[in-house]
């Protein structure tokens, strides 16, 4: 393949300075020449050398030059593991006006950041590799922002800052997703795998309800609450139709969002429930106050859940401490069907080219959500929109597919095309958490900066 090719052309390319290097010992001891003659001779080799550089950063442009007018080709910039040196940097004062979800995937030899194997609290639906995935160009991909550099992802880094800290996540099985990987790119930079458990010793095989895992050197908390409404769902009032076995209370948060509101970063994600078969055709209406809304269709009830959570978010949190993100909804890649109509995406193996359409029914989705809460993104970085749509959806590659089940590949016509393998794509939502939560910490707490490592990490990007 292509990949490989720049590389060893650039190994070759490296080597001539370094056999002139030899030739220089070499002529000093035939000629031990006096310190003049010596100096006019480092100067024409120096000249030499220059020649030699200039070439040699000519062939290197030639090799690596992809078509980067071509808007086309964009996506496909075969990098070399180190960062485009031309865009700022994020945290700094001139990132501050880049916008992180505007770019594009960029094939990276360096990624993934772990290997599915060496991380024990990823569900097997999302272990894809190991399941019998062929492919591992999937877990190539690096998302490049347009117009600055994100930080690399360091976890010591992430959990040093995280010390005495709660990150929690809530929302649908997505969030979960997200949740896992965290975990697997946080524990990755654990030697005491011992160190990080279950503060209640459940596993974290399916489960409902919630899991707090605890990073225990760091005394910080990584949790996730199962919410796919983010609102309260329960037993409807009394008087109500038969029909309604089950409500969701549109006004009011869901029973656990107590524990929620003193995380320190917290996570939200809703979207994927918000439909005709997962509400009312089993039974669950919409309800606010004590009426039970029957005819209220699924998108209206959505947005006002939305209102709900704002709300909540304005009038409960503490935006001097918690930073609140919600994640914006993750496209699906059923082909030629839906989820339950035989759709498919297991021939998908690298993303979509330049940019993709996003389908009208994730946009729709996006925007119950977005248009209530993109009103309220604030200036001090205490809730944003972590603005993941666009960039997922071009990710077809990504799915679970037939690769969910541990003992076989599943049948054709049961396939995941919503769940995303790990190492994947919400690894990549996560380096963007990162780079934001760093981002504020930058802004509120300067002094914090000189404490530890993020002088070294940022000279990583440099
Ligand atoms: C990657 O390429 C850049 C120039 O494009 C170079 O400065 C850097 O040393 C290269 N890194 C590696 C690991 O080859
Ligand atoms: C550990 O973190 C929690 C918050 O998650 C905090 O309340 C507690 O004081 C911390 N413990 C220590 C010993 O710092
Ligand atoms: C909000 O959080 C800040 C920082 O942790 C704290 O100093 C302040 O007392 C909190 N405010 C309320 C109303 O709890
Ligand atoms: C956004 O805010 C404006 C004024 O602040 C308000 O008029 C508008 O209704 C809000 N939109 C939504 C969807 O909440
Ligand atoms: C989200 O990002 C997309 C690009 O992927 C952009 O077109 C859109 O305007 C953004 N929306 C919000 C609400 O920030
Ligand atoms: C940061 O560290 C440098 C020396 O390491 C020191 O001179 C400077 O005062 C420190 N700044 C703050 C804000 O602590």
């Amino acid at each position: 393949m292509a990949k490989t090719t720049p590389n060893e052309e650039q190994d070759t390319a490296m080597h001539p300075p370094i056999d002139f290097g030899n030739k220089l010992k070499r002529l000093r001891l035939y000629y031990e020449p006096s310190v003049g003659v010596l100096g006019v001779f480092i100067v024409t080799l120096c000249v030499i050398l220059c020649f030699f550089y200039l070439d040699y950063r000519e062939v290197i442009g030639k090799v690596y030059r992809v078509p980067s007018k071509s808007e086309r080709f964009m996506w496909i910039q075969f990098g070399n593991g180190s960062i485009d040196n031309e865009r700022v940097d994020f945290l700094k004062e001139e990132g501050n006006q880049c916008d992180v979800f505007d770019g594009e995937w960029v094939w990276d030899d360096d990624y993934p950041l772990y290997q599915s194997k060496d991380c024990s609290f990823l569900d097997s639906g999302f272990r894809c590799s190991e399941n019998g995935r062929p492919d591992l160009f999937y877990t190539k991909w690096r998302w490049q922002p347009k117009q600055c550099n994100l930080p690399r992802f360091d976890g010591k880094l992430m959990l040093e800052r995280l010390r005495n800290k709660r990150l929690v996540f809530a929302g649908d099985s997505i969030g979960r997703n997200q949740w896992e990987s965290m975990l697997c790119l946080l524990s990755s930079v654990v030697a005491d795998k011992g160190s990080v458990y279950e503060v209640n010793g459940s596993p974290i095989t399916k489960h409902k309800g919630f899991l707090v895992f605890k990073f225990k050197d760091y005394n910080c908390s990584v949790e996730y609450y199962r919410s796919p409404f983010l609102v309260q769902q329960g037993r409807p009032p009394s008087g109500a139709p038969s029909k309604v076995r089950l409500t969701l209370r549109l006004d009011q948060m869901d029973w656990n969002a107590a524990k929620w509101r003193n995380a320190d970063v917290l996570v939200l994600n809703s979207g994927h429930w918000w439909n005709y078969e997962k509400t009312m055709r089993g039974g669950t209406y919409f309800q606010v106050g004590q009426e039970v809304k029957t005819e209220m269709r699924v998108e209206a009830a959505y947005r006002r859940s939305m209102e709900t959570v704002m709300q909540w978010i304005v009038n409960e949190v503490n935006a001097s401490k918690t930073q609140v993100f919600f994640r914006t909804f993750a496209p699906v890649h059923f082909r030629g069907g839906k989820w339950n109509t035989g759709g498919t995406c297991h021939q998908e193996s690298l993303p979509e080219l330049g940019a993709s359409l996003v389908p009208s029914e994730t946009w729709k989705q996006f925007e119950a959500a977005t248009d209530v809460l993109s009103n309220r993104t604030s200036q001090d970085r205490s809730f944003e929109l972590l603005n993941i749509t666009g960039m997922s959806a071009r990710r077809k590659d990504g799915h679970s597919s037939l690769y969910y089940l541990r003992s076989q590949p599943a049948p054709l016509r049961k396939q995941d095309c919503s769940h995303w393998c790990l190492p994947g794509v919400p690894d990549s939502w996560n380096e963007l958490l990162y780079a934001l939560f760093l981002k504020r910490e930058v802004r509120t707490s300067p002094p914090a900066l000189n404490s530890t490592s993020l002088s070294s990490d940022e000279a990583l990007i440099s």
